[in-house]
């Protein structure tokens, strides 16, 4: 039994392999839908989240499956103090599959490892959010055609973005990518991440100014500064809108760059880029599902 806890879990082979099995269902729909028919899948959110666990519930209907779960700790025995270690053995009398989030680095590991369903770790704390890089790696992989020889900009809270270190992670194992972390110096990239970098010897810079960078970037992948991984407000307040994409700017971008956003947006992408047709960050949210549908297949080892 497969668990997804990192992008690194699955080779990159294997990921090709659940791209293309995405994009299949992408252009073929109607042959999955009944693909999981009398399978349960749970959705258990220790924190908030709209797109993501909405997008697991859509991707196991889609497939003819049914879904149950709860999307607040609050309304869970966690409230009670049950751990997540027994929560999933119980969940695992109920349901064939389990997303799961939680606020814990490392908390879906734990269920993991008691669980006798797969796991997959729909985002830990500030640690990684695995389905959201396979999102933007399908999402990567269908507008440009392939995983290779590009520039990526990420934007943002690049120091509690889990979005953004999964991203980079998985990123490191494709041919010729090069990274510029652009930040404010207080939510720059872990050094764990940059060291893995320099390992590697993948070319990468950090840099404070947008503007500077913009002509360079193939991709630009904004993010949302983290109110609630802060410890105070008034340096929320200090860093929230550091960033703000608008129009002018993407002036001095690429003809053909990309924006991708892991979505919620605060302030950081003014709505008039929308209209961009370089702004992929609704797109993104599409191909989440079929990816999400994808995994589910693969992780239930169904064939269709
Ligand atoms: C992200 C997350 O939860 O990490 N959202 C998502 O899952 N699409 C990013 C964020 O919340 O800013």
């Amino acid at each position: 039994m497969r668990h997804l806890m990192s992008p690194l879990d699955f080779t990159t082979e294997e990921l090709e392999q659940l791209f293309t099995l995405a994009t299949d269902i992408e252009h073929n729909m109607p042959k999955y839908a009944n693909a999981c028919k009398g399978k349960i899948l749970a959705t258990c959110f220790y924190e908030p989240s709209t797109r993501t666990r909405l997008s697991f519930e859509s991707a196991m209907l889609n497939l003819g499956g049914s879904v149950i779960g709860f999307s607040d700790a609050n309304s869970s025995s966690a409230s009670k103090g049950e751990s997540v270690s027994d929560t999933i053995r119980v969940i695992s009398c109920f349901a064939n599959i389990c997303a799961m989030r939680h606020p814990k680095e490392g908390a879906p590991m734990v269920a993991a490892s008691k669980s006798s369903i797969p796991v997959i770790n729909a985002g830990d704390g500030g640690h990684q959010h695995p389905t959201q890089t396979l999102t933007d790696l399908m999402t990567i992989r269908s507008l440009k055609g392939d995983i290779k020889d590009f520039t990526i900009g990420l934007c943002g809270d690049l120091k509690f973005g889990r979005t953004v270190h999964s991203l980079i992670n998985a990123l490191m194992r494709y041919p010729n990518i090069n990274f510029v972390f652009i930040s404010p110096p207080e939510l720059k990239v872990p050094s764990y991440i940059k060291e893995q970098l320099k390992e590697r010897k993948i070319p990468y810079k950090q840099v404070i100014s947008l503007d500077e960078v913009m002509p360079e970037l193939d991709f630009l992948y904004m993010t949302r500064v983290q109110r609630e991984r802060f410890f105070n407000e008034e340096d929320y307040v200090r860093l929230k809108d550091f960033y703000i994409l608008d129009k002018n700017k993407m002036e001095n971008a690429k003809k053909d760059m990309l924006v991708l956003h892991p979505l919620p947006r605060v302030n950081e992408i003014s709505v008039e880029v929308d209209e961009d047709p370089r702004a992929a960050y609704f797109k993104q949210v599409q191909y989440g599902v079929y990816v999400r549908m994808a995994l589910i297949l693969t992780l239930l080892e169904i064939e269709v």
